[in-house]
C-alpha cells in the first residue's frame, strides 16, 4: 500500500492536453463564465449562483477549504498550450476513510465539450485518488439523462450499478440519479489491460 496523501502541497495533475491545478482568486471570472452558462447548469444546483466576484471567491476559498480540511480537493483545469485560464473543474468529495471510498465530479465550459477533455481529466483524477488515498472505490452519481456525464463514466470504466428514483430536487422537479462505481480490482484490471 502506498501512504496515504499528507495534503503538505496541491498536486499539480498533467495528462496530454490538460494541466489540473489550485484554483486561486485570479479563477473567480472564469468560475462566473462556467456556472453562469445554463447548459452547463442544466444537471447541477448551485445554492448559491454563482454568479459574481465575491459569491465565486467564496466558492474558491470554500473548495480550497475542503483541502486545508483534508476531505475534498477541487483543481482547476487548463488547456495545455493555451496559457493558464481555468475552462471547467474536477476532484473528490465526501471521501470516506473509514470505507476507503470518495465520489467524484465535474464540469467544463460549453465552448469546449466533446473533444475528449472531461475523459482525459477524469481518468487522471480517478488514478491519483487509487495512487493516493488508500480506495477501494470510487463513485460517481449523474442526473439520469445528463448523457454526457454518463458517458464519461462508462469510458473510464465505471459500471452503472442503479438509479436512485426522484432523488433530487432539480430546477423545479424530482429528477433520477444514476449512481456508478468503478472498484480498484476494476481498475486495476483495467489499467494493466
Ligand atoms: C458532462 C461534461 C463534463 C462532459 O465533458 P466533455 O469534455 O464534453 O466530455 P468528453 O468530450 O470527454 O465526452 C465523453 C463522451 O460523452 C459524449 N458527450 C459529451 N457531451 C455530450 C452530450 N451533451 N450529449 C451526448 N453525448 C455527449 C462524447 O461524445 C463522448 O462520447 P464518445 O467518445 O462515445 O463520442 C460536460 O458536458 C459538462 O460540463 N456538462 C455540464 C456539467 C455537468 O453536467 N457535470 C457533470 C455532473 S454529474
Amino acid at each position: 500500500m502506498t501512504p496515504v496523501f499528507d495534503f503538505s502541497h496541491f498536486p499539480v495533475l498533467e495528462t496530454e492536453r490538460l494541466r489540473l491545478r489550485r484554483m486561486t482568486h485570479d479563477d473567480a471570472q472564469a468560475l462566473i463564465d462556467l456556472y453562469g452558462d445554463p447548459e452547463v447548469m442544466r444537471y447541477l444546483i448551485l445554492d448559491p449562483p454563482c454568479d459574481n466576484i465575491p459569491a465565486a471567491i467564496h466558492m474558491i476559498d470554500w473548495m480550497n477549504g475542503h483541502f486545508e480540511q483534508q476531505n475534498a480537493m477541487r483543481w482547476g483545469i487548463t488547456l495545455k498550450g493555451q496559457g493558464d485560464s481555468v475552462v471547467g473543474t474536477c476532484g473528490f468529495h465526501f471521501w470516506s476513510r473509514e470505507h476507503r471510498r470518495t465520489d467524484i465530479g465535474y464540469d467544463l465550459q460549453t465552448a469546449y465539450w466533446g473533444r475528449g477533455y472531461i475523459t482525459e481529466a477524469t481518468h487522471a483524477l480517478v488514478r491519483w485518488c487509487f495512487d493516493h488515498l488508500d480506495l477501494h472505490r470510487v463513485q460517481a452519481d449523474c442526473t439520469s439523462g445528463n448523457t454526457g456525464s454518463e458517458r464519461v463514466l462508462e469510458k473510464v470504466g465505471f459500471t452503472m450499478e442503479g438509479i436512485w428514483r426522484e432523488n433530487t430536487f432539480e430546477h423545479g422537479q424530482f429528477v433520477d440519479l444514476k449512481q456508478y462505481g468503478l472498484l480498484r480490482r476494476e481498475y486495476l484490471a483495467e489499467s494493466t489491460e
